[in-house]
């Protein structure tokens, strides 16, 4: 049992492998945060609060003298609003009567089987047996303002999720004005913050920071996850590294605005508080309606950054994505966006495909550009119609060559944005987001549909479902290139202005949840000019996600580096481009670029024809070890070997069987140096008694505890941004005397 509650004491205990959470209801009905760390075996951890008289912190006025029980000061596991706490709220609530306050006291919970689902938003789910919920209830006596938080705790795999949904039993209507997901108190222990910032071409980059008093905040209101700020931080002890220290991950599992705020309290205390960004969020409650927040997903981990990954890594692989693809290994795709742009037609896209199978990838992506009137960034979008003048008769000539080639064939689609040159835009203009009166921001010459409406969503599903009817395509790449501005809704009164974004995003998760369902044999990849939107929730309806717009290798390192924090390989598209690349002009090895690459889901994106006889034989070689390393890659764990960040000039990063049988080590010479140190890395996860060979080098044996403590040395390579994969194999056990 994960859950436990002691009666006689009040205390709820939650524990997984690695962990243990606890909380504790007072005689006054307020919820404590006691704990969340180690594994402490059903310790009951209240000693550790203390209170004492704090200047400028008041006391509830049912604690009467005692000067030291102040809601400013005390451990809490949801906050209550306008009442006496002025740390940072987990709700902003104005009632009825226009007071503003909340006052939450404890009212009952319930233990249940399995994980909770929350309604029209996706969350982690159970595979059967493997996680229990805790649904704790705390009410507002004046008001009947209910907070019901939930815990669902995945015992085996040390995650622990985290909702709020907030009920109104009152009798006028109420108005949310935040409603954040989670608040987490760590009253003792200094921290540092962990966070994935960037900008389009380069997210989520790795950022340490010490906490310090004051509130930090990681946002995005651009209506998506965004570039600039994934919904996933870490804090760790100041000591913790890779292998070693304390550490907590919170990751949110939503795809629009979204707000993270930690505070450094007077008192040294540490809050977390997470969820759905407040700005421009104004949600109206009704008697007897519900608000449910997204959740986050959370875990703690005693030894380092990886163990941290690897949690995230197998609740994202087991319990997050879905589908035929989850397991199933996916087809190796050439993608002709950056071999084309919209410059294409039948015939330039055919004697790519040609060139393709001919080199053994499995499946022919056809990128924006082939409907409507696109021929630029500049129209067409809205109008999910083939354009004949480049494909004449429509997408069926293409896709019957495309597979009579022997290759799948896979689609690009935006179906969140229109053109204003568009037939769409001319027949809905009041379809796209703008302000009354006022012309809307332009991003990329294009609009965003306000998929809050359900006509807009009805149309955007007939029109993806008519291409799934009647054609064979077996991919789709969901892209979407332009943060929302203009927020307003036609179809929804003044006062309910603020529930927009959130609105289009529960739209957005309505219309991939109908494809998904309807077309369950179709791979999805999520895209949002890149990785602008790579978060949990879209790899509940995608198991991947284009990683970013930048495919140069060497960038693409820190890119995948930093992604692999909270989310595993097999969710992060990778492909190898031309050189020199287009993003930053860089000339790589196209070998270089391939052992990139494989840290994903591999693919191309390149004109095949324009690749010398020597590349396309190394092309068949990266297949081909694409596809032997496959299940090594997506099933195995990841290590991260080195920090492309401060280790210089390489950077290298391991992937080991769970069984510990075979790893493979990539290593890339990142910054070439002339009489260069050598390359030495210490590598992880291996079976310390294993004895390992190096493939193709058979000659040599290694015991695998001397690769981990005494490391491995590549040999020197020269040349620009040199590369090299090592393929271990255990090969039996060392004899012990
Ligand atoms: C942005 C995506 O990230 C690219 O891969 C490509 O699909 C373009 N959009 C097409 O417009």
């Amino acid at each position: 049992m994960s859950i436990r509650y002691d009666q006689e004491k009040k205390l709820l205990t939650l524990e997984t492998r690695s962990s243990t959470y606890q909380m504790q209801v007072d005689r006054y009905g307020f919820l404590h945060h006691l704990y969340y760390g180690r594994q402490v075996d059903g310790a009951n951890m209240a000693y550790l609060n203390s209170s004492y008289d704090r200047g400028f912190s008041g006391n509830p006025y049912d604690v009467k003298f005692d000067r030291t029980f102040s809601l400013d000061t005390l451990p809490q596991e949801y906050t209550s609003f306008g009442v006496g706490d002025f740390r940072i709220n987990g709700l902003s609530v104005v009632n009825g009567d226009g007071s503003y306050g909340a006052d939450f006291r404890y009212i009952g919970h319930k233990i249940l089987p399995g994980k909770y689902a929350i309604p029209d938003m996706p969350a982690v789910y159970d595979n059967g047996g493997e996680a229990e919920t805790l649904e704790v209830s705390l009410m507002d006596p004046v008001t009947r303002l209910m907070v019901k938080l939930r815990y669902g705790v995945f015992e085996d795999k040390d995650i622990i999720t985290r909702c709020a949904e907030i009920v109104n039993w009152g009798q006028e209507n109420v108005r949310l004005e935040k409603v954040a997901s989670l608040c987490l108190d760590m009253p003792f222990g200094k921290w540092d913050l962990v966070h994935f910032h960037g900008r389009h071409c380069m997210e989520r980059q790795v950022e340490r920071t010490p906490l310090i008093h004051s509130i930090q905040t990681i946002a995005s209101k651009r209506g998506m996850t965004s570039h600039h700020h994934n919904s996933f931080v870490i804090l760790c002890d100041h000591e913790t590294t890779e292998d070693s220290g304390d550490c907590y991950g919170l990751m949110l599992m939503y795809s629009g605005n979204h707000k993270t705020e930690i505070e450094v309290d007077q008192l040294e205390n540490t809050r977390v508080v997470m969820g759905i960004h407040d700005a421009q969020f104004l949600w109206t409650l009704p008697p007897g309606e519900s608000f449910h927040t997204p959740e986050v997903l959370l875990t703690y981990s005693p030894s380092g950054f990886t163990q941290l990954s690897h949690n995230y890594h197998t609740i994202i692989r087991h319990n997050v994505c879905r589908g035929k693809y989850k397991m199933a290994r996916r087809p190796i795709l050439l993608n002709n966006w950056e071999a084309t742009y919209f410059n294409f037609t039948l015939d330039k896209l055919l004697h790519i495909a040609e060139q393709a199978a001919e080199l053994g990838v499995e499946m022919f992506v056809m990128d924006d550009g082939w409907f409507g009137r696109r021929d630029s960034d500049n129209s067409g979008l809205g109008d999910w119609y083939v354009n004949e003048a480049k494909l004449p008769g429509g997408l069926a000539p293409l896709i019957e060559k495309v597979n009579a080639l022997g290759l799948k064939f896979g689609l690009w689609i935006e179906p969140e944005m229109v053109n204003e040159d568009s037939d769409l835009y001319r027949a809905h203009p009041d379809w796209a987001f703008s302000l009354p009166n006022r012309h809307p921001m332009m991003g990329r010459n294009q609009l965003v549909l306000d998929l809050s409406r359900q006509d807009v969503r009805d149309y955007l599903y007939e029109c993806i479902a008519r291409l799934l009817r009647e054609n064979r395509i077996e991919y789709i790449k969901w892209d979407m290139n332009r943060s929302l501005s203009d927020v307003y809704s036609r179809q929804l009164p003044r006062e309910r202005q603020g529930e927009v974004s959130h609105r289009y995003v529960l739209g957005v998760y309505e219309l991939m949840d109908r494809l998904t369902t309807d077309f369950p044999d179709v791979l999805f990849e999520g895209c949002a000019g890149g990785g602008g939107r790579f978060d949990p929730a879209i790899l509940y309806y995608s198991p991947q996600i284009w990683c970013s717009d930048d495919t140069d290798p060497i960038e693409r390192i820190k890119i995948q580096y930093g992604t692999s924090f909270g989310y595993p390989v097999s969710t992060m598209g990778a492909h190898v481009s031309a050189s020199p690349n287009h993003q930053t002009g860089r000339t790589t090895p196209l070998k270089t670029r391939g052992v990139v690459a494989m840290s994903g889901t591999f693919g191309y994106e390149l004109d095949p024809n324009k690749l010398s006889d020597e590349e396309k034989e190394e092309v068949r070689r990266q297949i081909a070890a694409f596809k032997k390393y496959y299940w090594l890659i997506q099933d195995g764990l990841y290590y991260r070997l080195t920090k492309p960040q401060d280790d210089g000039f390489y950077s290298a990063w391991q992937f080991v069987a769970q069984d510990g049988s075979e790893s493979l080590i990539n290593m890339v010479v990142s910054s070439p140096q002339p009489n260069s140190a050598l390359v030495h890395v210490r590598l992880k996860g291996l079976d310390p008694d294993g004895v390992y060979i190096d493939e193709g080098q058979e000659q040599r044996r290694y015991r695998g505890s001397a690769l981990m403590y005494g490391g491995y040395t590549f040999p020197v390579l020269h040349g620009d941004y040199p590369s090299m994969q090592i393929h271990l194999v255990r090969v039996g056990e060392a004899v012990k005397d």
